[in-house]
């Protein structure tokens, strides 16, 4: 495949009005502190999702996309959307979204990736663009995952955030986009992040309810370590495929779940901290939306800009992990 075959013409970002900082888990009797969070996570506040659903969060984050590239919903051959949350389990979030926007041509679907949604998104757009199926892409990554966090775990409930985040990748015809990717998974491991019910196999019922297993489960401690090792060795690979070093790099943006996870893997590809965005104070952990929302506020801050060549890496539940350097 000769590259690039699909560029980032427009970003945007969609996210909850309502802010809830670390100091208001105490009026719903949690017992934490905003001092362990935030030494533990980096996190000081997270948006929720009170009124708005998924496909909300996700229209908004695609209209603004679609504005900043000049593409009209009619134009948008595929929607390929990354979720862990959707508004519902059948149909997809993608027509769901579809429908929303009125981008009645398009070919729409889900990626099932978790927080490495929005880079497989991409990865797939991009196939289908190599192989002609399409010119114009709409890529988004969006979570609710306030729906399905367990609210009495205080382990898991302090990590993360509602919020979409969306981009238009168009054809290339000069030498800027998606110069390499890499994706990967193990699904031995699914098990230490996953709801286990609520699916076929464990399907609602006042057991699920009384056992609360409809919301997410996870082991912290082994997700931290898979993590690191696993977003570090992302980071290395589509650099490497790329021909490029972190020296190369003018910004990586990594997945916002922690910034221990975030700076071990910035150490690891050589990339020092001032060239790494990081926004988990602001947002948490917004699983597939994570990347794009902070893509969108760097372009939308001039951290990074035409020109620029930026560094895509994400991990999540499955395990999958994955990256991308694309030339903006
Ligand atoms: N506030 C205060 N104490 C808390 C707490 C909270 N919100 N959550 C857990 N604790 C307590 C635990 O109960 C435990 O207490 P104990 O020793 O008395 O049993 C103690 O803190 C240590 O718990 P542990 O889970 O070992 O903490 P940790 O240092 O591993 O940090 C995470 C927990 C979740 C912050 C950390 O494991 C992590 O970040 N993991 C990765 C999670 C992630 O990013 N997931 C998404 C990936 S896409």
């Amino acid at each position: 495949m000769k590259r690039p075959i699909a560029y980032f013409a427009g970003t945007g970002r969609g996210v909850p009005s309502t802010v809830m900082t670390n100091f208001d888990f105490a009026a719903i009797g949690i017992d934490t502190t905003d001092e362990w969070i935030v030494e533990r996570t980096g996190i000081k506040q997270r948006h929720i999702a009170k009124t708005e659903n998924a496909t909300d969060l996700a229209a908004a984050a695609s209209r603004k996309a679609m504005e900043k590239a000049g593409v009209q919903p009619g134009e948008l051959d595929i929607i390929v959307l990354g979720t862990a949350s959707p508004d519902r389990l059948l149909p997809s979030a993608a027509v769901d979204l579809q429908a929303s926007l009125g981008a009645s041509r398009a070919a729409a679907f889900d990626v099932g990736a978790a927080c490495s949604g929005f880079i497989y998104s991409a990865t797939v757009a991009e196939g289908l663009m190599a192989t002609g199926n399409a010119d114009t892409a709409l890529i988004v990554g969006v979570e609710k995952l306030s729906a399905i966090t367990d609210w009495t775990d205080r382990a898991t409930c302090v990590l993360f955030g509602d919020g979409a985040g969306a981009a238009v990748l168009k054809r290339s015809k000069q030498q800027k986009g998606i110069l390499s990717t890499f994706v990967r998974s193990d699904g031995s491991l699914g098990d230490l992040l996953c709801r286990p019910a609520g699916g076929a196999a464990k399907p609602f019922s006042s057991d699920v309810l009384a056992e609360r297993s409809q919301y997410i489960k996870m082991n912290g401690r082994e997700v931290f370590k898979n993590a690191v090792r696993s977003m570090s060795e992302a980071a290395t690979r589509a650099l490497d495929s790329a021909k490029l070093t972190g020296a190369d790099i003018d910004l990586m943006i990594p997945h916002q779940a922690n910034i221990r996870i975030i700076e071990a893997t910035a150490k690891h590809a050589n990339i020092p901290m001032a060239k790494v965005y990081v926004n988990v104070d602001r947002y948490g952990n917004t699983s597939a939306a994570s990347v794009p929302i902070a893509l969108d506020e760097a372009i939308e801050r001039g951290v990074v800009g035409e020109g620029s060549t930026v560094l895509l890496v994400a991990f999540g539940a499955g395990f999958t992990w994955g990256s991308m350097v694309v030339r903006l």
